[in-house]
């Protein structure tokens, strides 16, 4: 297949191999802008997670050294990007720099109809108060926790319909981010279409530790879709990604371009929305589509929250940003450089015995947080406990992707989470490779050390979103304990 646009970023991998036959993700890139960083010392990282209510969204970036919490906002711009953005069209209505991302999203994303929204979020509040009444379930290979807070706000819920391993943490399954289809049958026939807005899709599954769903998956489930006159959203926040892992996992998809690939997806969908934070390394979301009716109905919430319909709460410099990075999309060199980077740390710390999710996925590495720390209860947050430990043994800060991230159910019960991990991010050509070896290193002492590693205990817990803004305290002394072991193997270390 051809893609409808061929250009300069629609190019497939170099070929370099190794003399040793080394299996080294090699940098196809030079760093030409660089930030100093400060690695702190432990006596000042223990009481930088004391301010911080040990929730490592709390720290303050002087404090960290790796900032792996997330690669929202965070990736490497390019310099054509930064280019773009020094012309760009400042006007509240009518802006070329708005026709310039309209362009990009028809030529990468298939899809002419553009509402701009700020960021991904956004989208999914546009979406669940056009589509979504009390009362409504959406079923979905799985939530994000975003899109989750903002289907039950506006009363209704969800449905998730993944197959029953996608949560096996240790795994070969290439698509754990698939649809059962039979599942979703059986929903619609339970629940009757009446009730169900639509079925959501998301590229690269974030919370089962960024796993992707395959062609001939989305094939399926479009087609269940058209026989139940449902419609298809697509959340391709993290779509780049995806796309890449068709090439290299699903046989059918191996020769085709990345643009072929991503094409074939988003025409899947009659709905694609994303957060440009990730899908082009620049800051901003858009909801498109191919259907004046759909359009028109999402149209008028965005001057609401948004801004107006040409810009969208976002700064007319990013939305050049987006425009380039869309096309930059394509480029499977620039998109391989996180999913390689992840695959080493994966693959080399599992070779140390620290417990991964396999297949290594996209986004982050993910550290199985359960099994690491399995002398803790669910209870005690394992995810964000060791999330605050593996700060303290090297100032990286990943983020809790587990039950801190859950919701308690409507008595205020804790629900154990399906799975319960640790995210370390690599966002897009951020890190060398000298930094995963560090984060190897730490992370194996770790993981030697683990027993030293207590628990956590509520503070201060927010009602929606908690784990963004709330509050923790360790359950016992156990990070003075863990300084002191660092203190004794490390010296004077940092
Ligand atoms: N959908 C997915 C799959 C996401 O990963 C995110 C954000 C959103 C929607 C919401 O987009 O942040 O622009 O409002 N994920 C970030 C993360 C926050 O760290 O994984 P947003």
């Amino acid at each position: 297949m051809q893609s409808g646009i061929s250009n300069k970023y629609d190019n497939n991998m170099p070929n370099v191999k190794f003399y040793k036959n080394e299996d080294l993700p090699l940098e196809m890139h030079k760093v030409r802008i660089v930030q100093k960083l400060n690695l702190v010392p432990i006596e000042r990282r223990v009481e930088a997670l004391k301010e911080a209510g040990f929730n490592t969204y709390g720290l303050s970036t002087l404090d960290v050294f790796l900032d792996m919490l997330t690669d929202s906002g965070t990736n490497a711009m390019s310099d054509n990007q930064l280019a773009a953005m020094m012309k760009a069209d400042d006007a509240y209505a009518g802006s070329q720099s708005f026709v310039r991302m309209q362009k990009a999203v028809e030529d990468v994303l298939g899809k002419k109809y553009l509402l701009p929204v700020h960021q991904g979020r956004a989208a999914e509040n546009v979406l669940a108060r056009t589509f979504i009444k009390p009362g409504d379930i959406v079923p979905m290979n799985y939530h994000f926790t975003t899109a989750l807070a903002h289907i039950l706000e506006v009363g209704a819920n969800i449905a998730e319909l993944l197959h029953d391993d996608a949560f096996e943490t240790s795994s070969t399954n290439p698509f754990k981010g698939n649809i059962d289809v039979d599942k979703l049958v059986a929903f619609i026939e339970k629940t009757g279409v009446d009730k169900i807005p639509f079925i959501r899709m998301e590229a690269s599954t974030n919370l089962i530790g960024g796993q992707p769903f395959s062609i001939a998956n989305m094939m399926d489930v479009r087609r269940v879709a058209d026989k139940y006159g449902l419609l298809l959203v697509l959340d391709a926040s993290l779509l780049g990604e995806n796309a890449y892992l068709v090439k290299q996992r699903e046989e059918k998809w191996k020769e085709n371009t990345m643009g072929d690939i991503i094409k074939m997806m988003t025409g899947l969908a009659d709905i694609v929305y994303f957060s440009a934070r990730k899908l082009s390394s620049s800051r901003g979301g858009g909801i498109c589509t191919n259907r004046a009716e759909l359009h028109q109905k999402m149209e008028v919430i965005i001057p609401l929250f948004e801004g107006f319909l040409t810009y969208g709460g976002m700064s007319v410099r990013e939305i050049e940003a987006i425009a380039v990075g869309l096309y930059e999309t394509l480029d499977e060199t620039m998109i391989s450089q996180s999913p390689s980077f992840i695959k080493y740390l994966v693959e080399n710390a599992e070779a140390r015995g620290i417990p991964m999710v396999t297949p290594p996925g996209v986004l982050g590495a993910h550290v199985n947080a359960a099994k690491f720390c399995d002398h803790l209860p669910m209870s005690e947050y394992p995810a964000a406990s060791l999330g605050a430990a593996v700060y303290l043994a090297g100032g990286i800060r990943g983020m809790e992707r587990g039950v801190m991230s859950s919701v308690r159910d409507e008595n205020g019960v804790e629900v154990p989470s399906d799975v319960e991990l640790l995210r370390l991010a690599v966002p897009r050509r951020v890190f060398t490779l000298s930094q995963m070896n560090y984060i190897l290193d730490r992370l194996e002492w770790l993981y030697e050390n683990r027993r030293l590693i207590g628990g956590l205990k509520w503070v201060y817990e927010p009602r929606v979103l908690r784990f963004f803004l709330g509050k923790m305290e360790p359950t016992s002394n156990w990070p003075n304990r863990l300084m002191e072991k660092f203190r004794a193997d490390f010296g004077e270390s940092l």
